[in-house]
Parts: structure tokens; C-alpha cells; sequence
């Protein structure tokens, strides 16, 4: 698996660095009272175990299993939520994670439909955003990394569902990609 990787954009210490910092102001930002954090599969799962863990604070967790389609597979960029069921969220206070922040679409149409669903407040928070224009704007509350516009794998990411298990953030060789 590490052979098929180019270079490593963002390394394991630098990420865990990373997470004590989001951690801590979670805990400042968030008010008294059991915080409900909601994590978008897959990706956000390694994520979200390390951020968690750092976070001392009642939390619950609930997921959300949802798809995007991009560009090339439909052009209407849909969000589809593949849940049969929803989380219980009126009057809750999110934490919504996320693996990356990308043409914007996902935390979009997921933050619309907490607001619908009468969240009171919901902050979001990726581990990595892409440097670019986006098709939905969003706003996100709490940024790991800033990169540019390319395609990562690990730490979650996948490329054809695999190298989620990678413990840092990388770039496949072109060989890879291309297979
Ligand atoms: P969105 O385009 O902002 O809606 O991002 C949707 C999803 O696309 C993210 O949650 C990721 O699962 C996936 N994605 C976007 N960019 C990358 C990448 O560079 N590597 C792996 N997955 C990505
Ligand atoms: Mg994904």
C-alpha cells in the first residue's frame, strides 16, 4: 500500500499537533450541555476517532452515510442520504465532521437539512479543504489543513474505497491512478 504513494503531504505528528489544537477550542467554543456530533462516513471516521478522543466533553456521536456525485456521473451535483433513518437533532448543539471539504456540495445539503431538521446550532469541522472555487459556498468553522487542489488518499480518504487505513494524508503515484 505505502509503495503506491507519491509523497506524503501531511504527516502523522503534524496531524496529531493539529488535533489537540481543534480539540481545545471545540471545548472553548462549544456551551455547557451535551454536545451531539455527527460524522460523515466513511471518510471522517479516522478523523473523527483522534479529534474525539482529545475532546473532554459529554458528547454523543451519531453517523450519516451520504454520497455525492461529481461532475462526470451527474451533473446536477446530488447529495443523496443513504440513511434509512435520521438523526433526533431539534434543539441539539453539532459538531458535523467531515473528511474534506471539496466542491462544497456534501456540507452543504447536510447542513441544510440539519437546520431544517431544528438543530440550534451547528458547527462543522474538516481535516482538510481544497484551495479552490466551490459550487456551494460553505462556511466551516474548523480547518486542519489547507491544500491545494489534488487529489489526497489516507487518514481516512479513499481512492476506490481503499488507503483509508494510511496513518497520514498522501498523493498516489500517477501509475496508480491511472490503473
Ligand atoms: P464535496 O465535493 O465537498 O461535497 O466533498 C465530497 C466528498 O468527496 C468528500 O467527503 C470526500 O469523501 C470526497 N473527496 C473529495 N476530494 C477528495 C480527495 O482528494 N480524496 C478523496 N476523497 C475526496
Ligand atoms: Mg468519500
Amino acid at each position: 500500500m505505502k509503495d503506491d504513494i507519491e509523497r506524503v503531504l501531511i504527516d502523522e505528528e503534524v496531524i496529531e499537533k493539529r488535533l489537540d489544537a481543534i480539540a481545545a477550542k471545540v471545548e472553548r467554543d462549544f456551551p455547557e450541555g451535551t454536545l451531539l456530533v455527527i460524522i460523515l462516513l466513511k471518510g471522517a471516521l479516522v478523523f473523527a476517532a483522534d479529534l474525539l478522543r482529545r475532546v473532554s466533553r459529554q458528547l454523543e456521536i451519531e453517523c450519516l452515510n451520504v454520497a455525492s456525485y461529481h461532475g462526470g456521473t451527474d451533473s446536477s451535483g446530488r447529495v443523496d442520504f443513504l440513511d434509512r433513518g435520521f438523526p433526533e437533532v431539534k434543539g441539539r448543539h453539532i459538531l458535523l465532521l467531515d473528511d474534506i471539504l471539496d466542491t462544497g456540495r456534501t456540507l452543504h445539503a447536510v447542513k441544510a437539512r440539519l437546520a431544517e431538521a431544528g438543530a440550534a446550532a451547528v458547527h462543522t469541522a474538516v481535516l482538510l479543504a481544497k484551495d479552490k472555487i466551490r459550487d456551494e459556498e460553505v462556511s466551516v468553522d474548523y480547518v486542519g489543513f489547507r491544500i491545494g487542489d489534488e487529489f489526497v488518499v489516507g487518514y481516512g480518504l479513499d481512492y476506490q474505497g481503499r488507503y483509508r487505513n494510511l496513518p497520514y494524508v498522501g498523493v498516489l503515484k500517477e501509475s496508480v491512478v491511472g490503473k
